[in-house]
């Protein structure tokens, strides 16, 4: 695992957005694992600009990490239209090149095998970026989920709902079950870039990166991983 701290969460961005763009001039149609939460914005921004100056995705083609479940489409919270806001629209990606969960689908059980096959069929993940939670959970894997977990319904915690209730009315609109590509689907990605920014994710950092691997810090997998990047701020770097 290759731990690179930076000053900020600007030059984070930068960093990331340099690998995909190393990515897709070497692989124009690789597939490219977005994250939601706030933490990865600066990478989407940092794309945008790049693409401004003439990076070209016109090939790449964009998957989604994970998703509520309930929210009906088009709710500006689910995670569709937070990716189709912060990433497909500002990077000119269309939804022909992007592949996500349904979280509305009447059968969600069904959904998440039908994205394991979707993203099969895409040929897998080339580069897949990753937040953490206070909890070290990664995409919607809460503690103690199973390393080898596929694609399921995951019920959430109440730290994370709590976390996140920041993007909804209140806590009570949060929705208790979502749907997750599990730490197994992840693994499968050929790059792994995890972005962790301030104070409050250090202890969950510094538990996934030096401590035991453990079904409780579902992060803590990346030890595991042949090519896995942890780009962290001097905050979120700061219990190591
Ligand atoms: C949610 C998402 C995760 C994300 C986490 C942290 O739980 N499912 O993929 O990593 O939030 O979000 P933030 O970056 O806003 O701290």
């Amino acid at each position: 695992m290759e731990i690179v701290i930076v000053p900020d969460a600007p030059a984070q961005g930068e960093l990331a957005a340099a690998a995909i763009a190393d990515l897709v001039a070497r692989k124009p149609d690789a597939v490219i694992g977005v994250a939601t939460g706030s933490t990865p914005l600066p990478v989407y921004q940092a794309l945008q600009r790049r693409r401004e100056q003439g990076l070209s995705l016109d090939r790449a083609r964009i998957c989604q990490l994970d998703e509520y479940v309930g929210l009906p489409a088009g709710h500006p919270e689910s995670y569709r239209e937070v990716v189709r806001r912060e990433v497909l629209d500002r990077l000119g990606i269309g939804d022909d090149r992007f592949m996500g969960p349904d979280g509305s689908a009447a059968d969600v059980v069904q959904a998440c095998a039908d994205y394991e096959r979707t993203l099969a069929a895409a040929g897998g993940v080339d580069l897949q970026l990753l937040g953490i939670g206070t909890d070290g959970h990664i995409g919607f894997n809460e503690p103690i989920s199973s390393f080898g977990s596929r694609t399921r319904v995951k019920t959430l915690t109440r730290q994370t709902r709590v976390d996140n209730a920041r993007f909804f009315a209140s806590l009570d609109e949060v929705p208790q079950h979502v749907l997750t590509q599990g730490i197994g689907t992840i693994m499968e990605a050929r790059h792994l870039i995890l972005l962790a920014t301030g104070e409050s994710k250090a202890e969950a950092v510094a538990l996934a990166v030096e401590g035991p691997l453990a079904a409780i810090v579902p992060a803590s997998v990346l030890q595991l991983h042949p090519h896995a990047t942890v780009i962290l701020d001097e905050a979120a770097a700061s219990q190591l």
